[in-house]
């Protein structure tokens, strides 16, 4: 951790006590620490205390009140790992639901960098639904969080609920550490989730897409050091942290929104499943049943390939990333895409097998490079597949 500056936030928990080791350890490893506390840690363990051992001034929602500069902002910058220990049921609801009513939240809410979260709590408010909701959130928000220590709780009982020992949050601190920065300085744009395609105001085609691919490729390249912006259609997962998000509906928006921006990034991870076509007229009003039994034919006409449109402008600095679905003749099609779409990669998922392909959690993709790399991964989760193609296609690699 040397050289490392950590922000490290106190909340209300009788286990306020332990952040003081913890700031030591950290000062050991080599960090510089900056402390922010809830008013109710306060009560617990002074402001002095911190701010006597880490040489800096403590932010509390108090001394927040008599200072001029945008003291949340600043600490939120200055940090590049931040850490709340010990994390009350308290500040975990509320940070997990994006509120900002303390100094400490709304610096939490400011800060970008990795996040590492060690609850504290009696063990009925660890598991009590709100809770488990609130941690889910948190780590689908790409945010660490520890499992408290089964152990003597203040109440004094054995049970689920101690913060985890600081020499356990060190541990984890280090392994958050070693995620490489290698995409730092790098702008990607991926697409994630199905198109719709409009038959009447109330009606439209899409596919059975769940955008959680895409979703998984911009988190790790967040993570990874990366800018990221994410078309999204028509996915209903968590926004990534540090991911700008817009969303699109049509293969004619994402047309457009990748026309736009294709041209100011370093690379594009094509994961959305766009309709190939869409209804030849779109009616504007509601579609009636006419008759019992009747039949109807609808006409429709190709959206154009979006990947082959703009990977026909690539520089040779861009990398450009396609995903193939295939139900069968896998790689046959797959190398075919590769070279009628221009793409350097083509990402081969076999969605005939329902336990790795659209809605689940994990997948095994095979990767094709323009210059003749082929992998084939494990079955993983999309997390781990998603960290494994942005190794691929990196640059800096090649
Ligand atoms: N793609 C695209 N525009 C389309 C269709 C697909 O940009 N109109 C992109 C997808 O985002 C994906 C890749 O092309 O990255 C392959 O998509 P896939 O649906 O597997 O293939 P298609 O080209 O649609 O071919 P087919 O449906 O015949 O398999």
């Amino acid at each position: 951790m040397n050289g490392e500056k950590i922000t490290l936030y106190v909340t209300g928990s009788i286990a306020a006590y332990k952040a003081v080791s913890l700031l030591r350890l950290c000062q050991k490893a080599g960090a510089d620490v900056r402390v922010v506390m809830t008013e109710a840690a306060t009560r617990f363990v002074t402001p002095q205390t911190f701010a006597a051992l880490s040489g800096h001034s403590v932010l509390t929602d108090a001394s927040a009140a008599h200072l001029e500069t945008i003291a949340h902002v600043e600490l939120a910058q200055w940090g590049t790992y931040h850490v709340v220990a010990p994390a009350s049921a308290d500040f975990i609801a509320k940070s997990a639901a994006g509120i900002a009513d303390s100094v400490a939240l709304t610096t939490y809410l400011a800060a970008r960098g990795p996040k590492l979260v060690v609850p504290a709590m009696n063990d009925g408010m660890w598991d009590n639904p709100a809770t488990r909701r609130n941690i889910t959130q948190l780590r689908q928000d790409g945010q660490q969080v520890l499992d408290p220590a089964t152990g003597l709780l203040a109440e004094g009982y054995a049970a689920k609920g101690r913060m985890a020992e600081p020499e356990v949050i060190m541990t984890a601190l280090q392994q958050l550490q070693g995620q490489p920065q290698d995409w730092a300085g790098k702008h990607l744009l991926v697409t994630a989730g199905g198109t719709q395609e409009d038959l009447d105001p109330v009606r439209y085609l899409s596919n059975r897409s769940s955008g959680k691919m895409g979703y998984a490729l911009a988190n790790a390249a967040s993570q990874r050091g990366a800018q990221v912006t994410l078309l999204s259609a028509n996915v209903n997962l968590p926004t990534p942290t540090g991911v700008k998000v817009i969303p699109v509906r049509t293969a004619a928006d994402l047309k457009d929104q990748l026309q736009q921006l294709f041209p100011t990034v370093d690379g594009l991870l094509m994961a959305a499943a766009v309709s190939d076509f869409r209804p030849v007229q779109v009616a504007e009003h509601k579609l009636k049943k006419t008759a019992d039994g009747e039949e109807i034919t609808l006409r429709f006409q190709q959206n154009p390939d979006l990947l082959k449109l703009v990977a026909a402008h690539k520089r040779p600095n861009q990398v450009v990333v396609g995903f193939a679905a295939e139900t069968h003749d896998w790689r046959q099609n797959a190398l075919h895409k590769l070279a009628a779409k221009q793409a350097d990669y083509i990402v081969l998922n076999d969605v005939s097998n329902p336990a790795i392909g659209f809605n689940s959690d994990d997948n095994q993709v095979t990767i094709f490079g323009a210059d003749g790399f082929q992998e084939q991964t494990p079955v993983e989760t999309k997390d781990a597949i998603a960290d494994h193609i942005l190794t691929v296609i990196n640059p800096k690699d090649h």
